[in-house]
């Protein structure tokens, strides 16, 4: 297992359209999966796309953080193929990070409920039902496969900022 460098907001390969995956990519599938599983744990993520470490892949890492509501450690989940299909019309507005644009956080709205697939990492096929941040990671991560960013999907850039910045005048936040 390696960590591998994240690239950043800039990179071509962040803005294209990563490949499916195929029974080509067998032999490097294994260690691709280990790898961003330990560069996601490593940089302190809840989600990585293969295009971030500079593989244009449709694979997925995230912590399923639906979990931490009950208290256990959010187990991982790996999703190679993934497609997100939205359930019902709501939306949900809230801020969100990027591995790839660090230091920096911005207010999106996503899909509030989702239905997802994809193969896991022991090459079953699983579908799952996800709302709140779980919805919102998938969302963001199956984003990275179509060469889209967060800040891509914002409607009011004033809703964007830096981190500490952010932080530092939360009670200014209205
Ligand atoms: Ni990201």
């Amino acid at each position: 297992m390696a960590v591998r460098p994240i690239i950043r907001m800039g990179h071509p390969v962040l803005r294209r359209r990563a490949a499916a995956v195929t029974a080509d990519h067998a032999a490097l599938l294994p260690d691709l999966v280990r790898d961003m599983v330990e560069t996601m744990y490593t940089a302190r993520g809840i989600g990585l796309a293969a295009p971030q470490v500079a593989e244009s892949l449709r694979v997925i890492v995230f912590l399923d953080i639906a979990c931490r509501e009950t208290d256990e450690a959010a187990p991982l989940q790996v999703l190679i193929n993934p497609e997100v299909v939205p359930v019902g019309a709501d939306t949900a507005l809230d801020w969100e990070g990027c591995l790839s644009i660090p230091g920096l956080r911005g207010e999106v709205a996503r899909h509030a409920r989702i239905r997802y697939s994809g193969i896991d990492g022991t090459g079953q096929h699983v579908e799952r039902e996800a709302t709140g941040l779980a919805a919102r990671v998938v969302q963001h991560e199956v984003d990275h496969l179509d060469g889209i960013l967060y800040p891509d999907r914002m409607t009011d850039m004033r809703r964007f900022g830096f981190v500490e910045e952010l932080d530092d005048n939360e009670d200014m936040d209205q």
